[in-house]
């Protein structure tokens, strides 16, 4: 039973479901109806359920089904009842220690997505939801791709405040794209302001391409020089000049401020669970046929 909306992205449109057998509240995705008709869309929502259902991991969000309903597929998931980290930013500054906790979470979150051989590809302030006590969960993996990406020749994806060069230019990428977009979401995060803000999505996008980012070590001098030159590290232009893998950053946000990820630390999961159809609540992926 259908209880509210909960949101809309450019793909698809969230309500929350009160699922009445189990006495539980999970979220729904559907495409937008001026999408439904269009296969690759359609296929795009299907490769979102497969690649997130493999997850698990206690800051991404939680897949829990793919259903056929008149006709569209719909992803069921957790619901995750706090707001995104956008809407989170746009109320105030939030406390360093704070940022620094939720970038260790995301991290987290990021090396097993990467340990499974997923790029996210569209991770910005919008894709991280918040739980009742504000812990990050990694949501939208619209994009994301693992071993097929389902892109039309020449087609870029993603949203261009937060792609990274390589993204930009329309050339392979590897998981160090994702830590480029963990550097754009740090500085939105900390600055409350993007670091490559322009006109529109071309003008953008060249900023992404050729200028560096302001420093925010200048901006804000409250924000430790550790964490600046992290921020600044990932936003390098060069992957190869970035740290190489989440586990590097999540070494780097650890030593930071110790003692601070310890949870996340504890409950991480670096490796990729293997055959997810055989895992207790698995989807079972009753999507449309054809
Ligand atoms: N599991 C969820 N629990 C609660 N709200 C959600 C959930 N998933 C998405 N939403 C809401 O719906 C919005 C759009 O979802 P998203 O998956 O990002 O769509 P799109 O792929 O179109 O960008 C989110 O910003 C959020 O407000
Ligand atoms: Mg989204």
């Amino acid at each position: 039973m259908i209880v509210a909306d909960l949101g809309r992205g450019n793909m698809g449109e969230v309500m929350l479901a009160e699922d009445t057998l189990l006495g539980r509240r999970v979220a729904i995705k559907r495409l937008h109806a001026e999408l439904l008709g269009d296969p690759r869309h359609r296929e795009r929502l299907r490769n979102e359920a497969r690649i997130a259902v493999q997850f698990d991991h206690p800051a991404i969000v939680r897949v829990l089904d793919l259903l056929c309903e008149d006709g569209a597929d719909h992803i069921v998931m957790e619901y995750i009842p706090g707001p995104s980290l956008r809407a989170l930013r746009n109320r105030g500054a939030l406390a360093i220690s704070y940022v620094v906790q939720i970038a260790c979470e995301l991290t987290d979150a990021l090396q097993h997505v990467h340990a499974c051989g997923v790029i996210h590809r569209d991770l910005k302030l919008e894709n991280v939801l918040t739980t009742r006590d504000g812990r990050p969960k990694l949501n939208d993996f619209g994009v994301a791709c693992s071993a097929e990406c389902i892109d039309g020749p020449g087609e870029i994806v993603g949203t261009p405040r937060a792609m990274s060069p390589e993204q930009v230019a329309g050339e392979p990428i590897d998981p160090r794209s994702d830590l480029f977009s963990l550097g754009v979401l740090l500085y939105e995060l900390v600055a409350g302001a993007s670091p490559f803000a322009a006109e529109g999505p071309i003008e953008t996008m060249q900023r992404v391409l050729h200028d560096l980012a302001p420093s925010l070590a200048e901006a804000h001098p409250d924000v430790p020089p550790a964490l600046a030159s992290l921020v600044d590290h990932l936003l390098a232009k060069d992957p190869a000049h970035r740290p190489q893998s989440a586990n590097e950053v999540a070494v780097r946000l650890r030593a930071l401020i110790p003692g601070r990820c310890l949870s996340s630390a504890s409950t991480s999961r670096t490796t990729c669970p293997e055959a997810h159809a055989s895992r207790p609540g698995g989807s079972s992926a009753r999507a449309c046929s054809g």
